[in-house]
């Protein structure tokens, strides 16, 4: 088998999904393609990745429960490894084989690396279900061998997207819909040097923040600014302001794109920026940097960090016919394309 998952790029949304709110990924062009040959002979996975150094080395089938919780995992695995290992066990991968994992993804930038690669396994072992099924499996997956209880996010972006489309997600109802591209205008990402990884990152702290606002006044999903203003905590009001203006934000921005009206869209991604860096605390400076030069550019109708934030990338809307590379003043950007779901390629 052969299979292609793409990494995503979230247009605007981020931090929402795990207080099951609205957000809006597109997929990319850049992904993972992971091939996997079994053999009936076998009872060991051998998988080789280009971009990790250690190999994974698996006894199937994988049993103990792996996929309720990282503790049942080998140590000896390396963390890849142990994403394998609970996707072996939930597709119920009864021989081995051997596969390898390359990737044009970059890592640790927020693009999703880590759900493409686990998409990317999924279907390579032979996941066989639906779309949201597959996100749902990746999801456990990626939170038993990381022990980060991360949102649905990037799996739904990997699985469900459409080409030329963004996806806008209802973390509620998992309901979603395609958003065409407006014509005459580019999605251009920008990486600002600063790698990251979810794993000891404050990503699990504000989780745990917005819990916390919750149980005060009840899900950030309903909630509006008046219940928000109830908060005596400053630091949970913030957060909290963040999730219900980041939910409204990208209704409207979805509203926007759909009657072409760019330059609203390129406002409410600045906005964005504003809320997650001040609001939900999850920028750094070189970011903000990256941001405040990315909207210097003829043409940029908006810019804002992308993802989880702490590093990686930024994302901007731009005229089409404005964006010439290099961009002045931003050293590693290109144009993405709006790419199709993960899928069997052989
Ligand atoms: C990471 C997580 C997602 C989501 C984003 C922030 O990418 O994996 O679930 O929470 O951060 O929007």
């Amino acid at each position: 088998m052969k299979a292609f998952a793409p990494g995503r790029v979230n247009l605007i949304g981020d931090h929402t999904d795990y207080t099951f709110g609205l957000a809006m990924p597109m997929a990319l062009d850049l992904g993972t393609e992971v091939t996997f040959a079994s053999d009936p002979e076998s009872r060991v996975i051998e998988l080789s990745s280009s971009i990790e150094p250690d190999l994974v080395r698996l006894v199937v089938p994988v049993g103990g429960g792996v996929a309720s919780g990282v503790a049942c995992t080998s140590d000896e695995l390396p963390r890849w490894g142990r994403i394998v290992a609970v996707l072996a066990e939930l597709v119920g991968v009864g021989c081995g084989g051997k596969g390898t994992v390359t990737t044009t993804l970059p890592v640790g930038a927020g693009l999703s690396s880590s759900a493409s690669l686990t998409v990317g396994l999924g279907l390579a072992l032979g996941f066989s279900g639906t779309a949201l099924e597959l996100a749902l499996a990746c999801q456990q997956a990626e939170q038993a061998a990381t022990g980060v209880k991360g949102g649905l996010l990037d799996q739904l972006a990997i699985t469900c997207s459409e080409p030329g489309h963004g996806l806008l997600l209802d973390f509620e109802t998992l309901g979603m819909r395609g958003v065409r591209m407006p014509k005459g205008c580019s999605v251009v990402i920008a990486h600002c040097g600063v790698t990251r990884s979810l794993v000891g990152s404050e990503y699990t702290a504000r989780s745990n923040e917005c819990a916390a606002a919750e149980q005060i006044i009840g899900p950030l999903r309903h909630a509006d600014l008046h219940d928000v203003d109830r908060l005596d905590n400053p630091v949970l009001r913030k957060r909290a302001r963040h999730v219900v203006t980041e939910n409204r934000r990208v209704g409207e921005f979805a509203e926007a794109r759909e009657s072409g009206d760019l330059r609203s869209a390129g406002l409410l991604m600045n906005e964005s920026h504003t809320s997650l860096a001040v609001d939900y605390e999850v920028s750094i400076p070189e970011l903000d940097s990256l941001v405040a030069s990315l909207r210097a550019c003829p043409g940029c109708y908006g810019a804002r960090l992308t993802g989880a934030g702490f590093g990686g990338c930024a994302v901007a809307l731009f005229e089409r016919e404005a964006v010439v590379l290099p961009l002045a003043g931003v050293e590693r950007a290109w144009v993405a394309e709006a790419s199709g779901a993960a899928r069997l390629l052989a």
